[in-house]
């Protein structure tokens, strides 16, 4: 799989677009999760670790997977970060990890992965019964948020409605939005959610 984001790596964590979105995800993420220092964790697009960074003190151990080789580089130069994380370079849709999280996060990675369906039912294999997905992405938009041409961009936000119904299709109970934080491109609006859904205890 070719590595997309090689250039934006570089840069990504000065960027103010993605600094943004780890503070308004972040703060939802740490006002709705009831974090308990045992759990662990998978930052699904973790990328260079920005939200990774806001979880990984309250827990045992984040697993922060991404197929870009370069972003989970500059992920792992974070001193911070060390002995808290575990990085995975795979693409868990063909390549399923051989353990269970207490929790999925992700934030902006969704819109990169054309099978929503079937991500959404790899979260729910990847979790403990108990456990919780936290998703953040836009909300759905004309396109216009990436370049046009932008590479391996499969949707154009999310439908808040249709994506809980996948949820809860995959298995999930009690989907809930939050609305994280709202960019501002020329002239445009962009609202960002954060929705939240648990595993069944039985599931
Ligand atoms: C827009 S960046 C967001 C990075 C980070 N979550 C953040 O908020 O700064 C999207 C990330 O998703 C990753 N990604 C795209 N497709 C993926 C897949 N199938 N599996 C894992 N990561 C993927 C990209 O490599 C990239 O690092």
């Amino acid at each position: 799989m070719a590595d997309l984001f090689e250039d934006k790596s570089q840069d990504w964590d000065s960027r103010p677009i993605p600094q943004l979105i780890s503070e308004g995800v972040g703060e939802v993420l740490l006002h709705t999760i009831p974090w308990d220092p045992a759990m662990e964790i998978m930052d699904f697009g973790a990328g260079t670790g920005l939200i990774t960074s806001h979880v990984a003190p309250g827990v045992r151990r984040v697993w922060a997977v991404d197929v870009s080789a370069s972003m989970l580089e500059q992920l792992e130069a974070k001193d911070a970060l060390e002995g808290r994380v575990e990085t995975v370079c795979r693409d868990i849709l063909a390549e399923p990890l051989a353990r269970r999280f207490d929790g999925v996060v992700s934030a902006m990675a969704m819109h990169h992965v054309e099978d929503t369906e079937r991500l959404l039912e790899r979260f729910f294999e990847h979790l403990v019964p108990g456990g919780f997905v936290a998703l953040a992405d836009l909300d759905a938009e004309d396109g216009s948020f990436h370049p046009e041409g932008t590479q391996g961009v499969y949707h154009h936000g999310f439908d808040r409605e249709s994506l809980a119904r996948q949820l809860v299709d995959a298995g999930f109970v009690d989907p809930q939005f939050h609305t994280a934080v709202t960019l501002q491109k020329e002239e445009r609006a962009y609202p960002v959610f954060v929705v939240t859904a648990t595993k069944p205890n039985d599931g």
